[in-house]
């Protein structure tokens, strides 16, 4: 079959929604060289008065890529005639959206209308990584915001009980390969999860990959009749500091989530969590790399640089 210049683009959009071309690690060196210093002080500072920053800047922004790309669509508030992606179903509102607002009126007053919020929320992943003794790495930059948030739209991140080739198909939309997926699921090295993300799964007496003294442990703080909101786990056992911690987890059976126990269940991510369980160096320096291949999923070049992180212009 002859494939038309036309037909070989539009199959390369469709399999590869990575788009490199317009961002740079020097994007803001001339219009806003101070952005990412103003960044790290804000989320520097907020996190010494509430610790649930870090984990919580992490995962909005996989959340943000995951859905039409890094666009700061997750940032973008509902309307009366429009419900947004943070009123969506796995209804996690209080997210800290504060820090990027916050860092965002800061840099509007030092450049304005220059900095893409998509670009602060990229750059504050990687503080809050690096502040918790993670890696670091130079972000990537020249973003522009979306206009469009749909709650309904976040149907499509991954579930917490998805198999391994569930999780493999859903990174792979985003032109993420099986190593991104087992490398970027190390982001759960931070934070909590509440009891409903995971029930279900320690309930069932018939789930052989669990450890058992850890689902009885899991099962007194989230008992079936469950009353408290709150209740829940933390990820792993060092749940501020960045390190291999989950993966060493996980190779006993203390996956907190059935999407990250499954990766030790299926042959194409076992071994990959166990080279990160026995070597942090390596895990550190995929999961920066896997972090620059995240931010670059679905980047759009006809958006815009939000005054107002929740608000389109
Ligand atoms: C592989 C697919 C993934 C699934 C199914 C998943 C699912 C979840 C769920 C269900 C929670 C807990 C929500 C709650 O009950 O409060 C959570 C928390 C979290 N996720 Fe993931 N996640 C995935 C990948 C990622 C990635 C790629 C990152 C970042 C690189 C990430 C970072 C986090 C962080 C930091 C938290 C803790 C948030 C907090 O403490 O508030 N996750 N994830
Ligand atoms: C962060 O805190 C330091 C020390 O208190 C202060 O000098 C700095 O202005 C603060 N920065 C931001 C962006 O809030
Ligand atoms: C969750 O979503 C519902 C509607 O989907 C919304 O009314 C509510 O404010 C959201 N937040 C919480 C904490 O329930
Ligand atoms: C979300 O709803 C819109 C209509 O409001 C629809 O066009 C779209 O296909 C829906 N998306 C998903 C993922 O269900
Ligand atoms: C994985 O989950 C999907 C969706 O629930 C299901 O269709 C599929 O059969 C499962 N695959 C395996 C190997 O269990
Ligand atoms: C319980 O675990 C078994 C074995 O992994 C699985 O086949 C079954 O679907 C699970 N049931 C529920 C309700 O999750």
């Amino acid at each position: 079959m002859a494939i038309s210049p036309v037909t070989a683009f539009i199959f390369m959009l469709t399999v590869i929604p990575i788009s490199q071309a317009a961002l740079s690690a020097h994007y803001y060196h001339q219009t806003c060289p101070q952005a990412e210093d103003i960044i790290y002080q804000t989320v520097h500072n907020t996190s010494i008065y509430d610790p649930k920053v870090p984990a919580r800047l992490l995962r909005m922004f996989f959340h943000d890529c995951f859905i039409r790309g890094c666009d700061a669509s997750l940032l973008l508030n509902s309307t009366p005639d429009n419900k947004a992606e943070k009123d969506g179903p796995p209804n996690i509102s209080v997210r800290s959206f504060y820090v990027i607002d916050d860092a965002k009126t800061k840099i509007e007053k030092a450049c304005s209308h220059t900095v893409s919020c998509a670009d602060i929320l990229a750059i504050a992943a990687r503080d809050v990584v690096a502040m918790s003794q993670g890696p670091w790495w130079p972000v990537l930059k020249g973003r522009k915001d979306g206009r469009v948030s749909k709650a309904n739209e976040t149907i499509n991140l991954p579930s917490p009980f998805s198999n391994a080739t569930t999780l493999i198909q859903s990174f792979a939309k985003r032109g993420l390969n099986v190593r991104d997926l087992v490398t970027l699921s190390g982001g759960h090295t931070l934070g909590f999860s509440h009891c409903s993300s995971f029930s279900a799964r320690i309930h069932n007496l018939s789930d052989p990959s669990i450890n058992s003294e850890f689902a009885m442990n899991l099962k007194n703080k989230c008992p079936i009749q469950n009353k408290d909101r709150n209740a829940g786990e933390f990820l792993d056992s060092t749940s501020s500091k960045f390190d291999n911690d989950y993966y060493k987890r996980i190779t006993m059976g203390k996956g907190v989530f059935g999407s990250d126990q499954a990766l030790y269940e299926d042959f194409r991510t076992k071994g990959i969590v166990d080279s990160f369980a026995k070597d942090e160096k390596l895990f550190f320096r995929e999961f920066a790399a896997s972090m620059v291949k995240l931010g670059n999923v679905g980047v759009i070049e006809d958006g815009e640089i939000r005054v107002n992180c929740g608000l389109t212009n």
